[in-house]
């Protein structure tokens, strides 16, 4: 369009009529960009007329720069709109196609195949439980300091506890001190005590090492730990979280708890705790699932904290144990094997997040 021809207002009028038309047809977001470049891009029509003002006579100019600015602003205005209502179709019909009812049973594919390890549902059920009971996790290294493994647990070097367990150690170092691949979960108490002043409730889940292998053992396993400092502990708060973790975790509500006494060098009192057989549907009989104990003062001592002022209680339980114990897996050792059958047969699905409101196992 060159001057003399943009010079007509009918012309003017026929491309507002052919660009409102077009732009309120634009199907959609590229349609209507293509238009917006055909109008006001660099070669656009409407740029065209405004680059074709300076061509005109003075008085000319004034009249038709005012109306083709206008449709320039018309122009905008109206692809905007549209570009408002495409954006938003856009969106509904996203809405619409990619909703998902989580409620649907799981589609055939990797979630309907894939299972979680016993091990890894019985960690989230347990750390489900003490969740509510208000405990925090806390976490160590796998491979430890002699000193919290064992030194700072009331354990000094010599003593018989440290041929109990058969402790895999790592080479000494020129100073004398050597590493250890921990052989309970008890160092995380030391650590979390150097950390956290108390008030302090938290349990510690994760692996623990013993050179040790039959049915029941193998040189890896899992215990989770449990630790609660305050100033007025006792052992009544000792039984009664047990109590209500194993009936939680059992989910079996008259169960039997029995405390036998025992020794742990880093608990005085120490007790070995024994639910009753009712636990696994078979009553009568009793079963050992970990050991327990009011914190030894030495221990408060070790870490800083004066037992004239603080109490607390403590207890380990093995993970795999659990495991076995509540979905009655007979072989530890299958744990380990990464064979997909007995995962396919033992394992859960991986949507059934354990919840206390939604079902521990369900
Ligand atoms: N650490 C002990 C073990 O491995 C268990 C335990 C933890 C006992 C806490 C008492 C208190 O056997």
């Amino acid at each position: 369009m060159d001057a003399a021809t943009a010079a007509s207002g009918s012309d003017l009028k026929k491309l507002e009529s052919d660009l409102t038309a077009r732009i309120g047809d634009a199907a959609d977001l590229a349609v209507l960009d293509d238009l917006r470049v055909g109008a006001l891009g660099k070669s656009g029509s409407v740029t065209g007329l405004l680059k074709s003002l300076g061509g005109l006579p003075p008085e000319a100019r004034r009249g038709f720069g005012q109306e083709v600015n206008a449709l320039k602003q018309q122009v905008t205005e109206l692809l905007e709109a549209r570009k408002d209502v495409l954006q938003r179709a856009a969106l509904a019909k996203r809405l619409e196609t990619e909703l998902a009812d989580v409620t649907l049973p799981v589609q055939p594919g990797p979630l309907a195949e894939g299972r979680i390890h016993p091990l890894s549902q019985v960690w989230d059920e347990i750390t489900a439980i003490f969740a509510d009971l208000g405990f925090a996790v806390a976490e160590g290294p796998h491979i430890e300091t002699d000193d919290y493994n064992f030194t700072r647990l009331n354990i000094p070097a010599e003593h018989p506890a440290r041929q109990e367990t058969d402790t895999f150690y790592f080479k000494e170092k020129a100073d004398g001190s050597r590493l250890v691949l921990r052989t309970h979960t008890s160092p995380v108490q030391i650590r979390t005590m150097l950390a956290h002043q108390p008030p302090i409730r938290i349990i510690a889940p994760g692996r623990v090492y013993r050179c040790e292998s039959d049915q029941t053992h193998t040189p890896m396993f899992h215990q989770v730990e449990a630790l609660v400092i305050d100033e007025e502990t006792h052992m009544g708060h000792l039984k009664w979280t047990i109590a209500e973790f194993c009936k939680a975790f059992f989910e079996v509500e008259d169960l039997r708890i029995r405390l036998r006494a025992s020794h742990f060098p880093f608990t005085e009192p120490s007790m070995e705790v024994d639910i009753g057989t009712e636990a696994i549907g078979k009553p009568g009989g009793w079963l050992e699932i970990g050991g327990s104990g009011m914190v030894h003062p030495n221990v408060l001592r070790a870490v800083g904290l004066d037992p004239e002022r603080y109490q607390g209680f403590a207890f380990g339980m093995g993970l795999d144990r659990m495991a076995m114990l509540k979905y009655g897996i007979p072989d530890l050792r299958d744990f380990f094997a990464a064979d997909l059958r007995w995962l396919k047969h033992y394992g859960f699905l991986p949507l059934d997040m354990p919840s206390l409101a939604g079902g521990l196992s369900s």
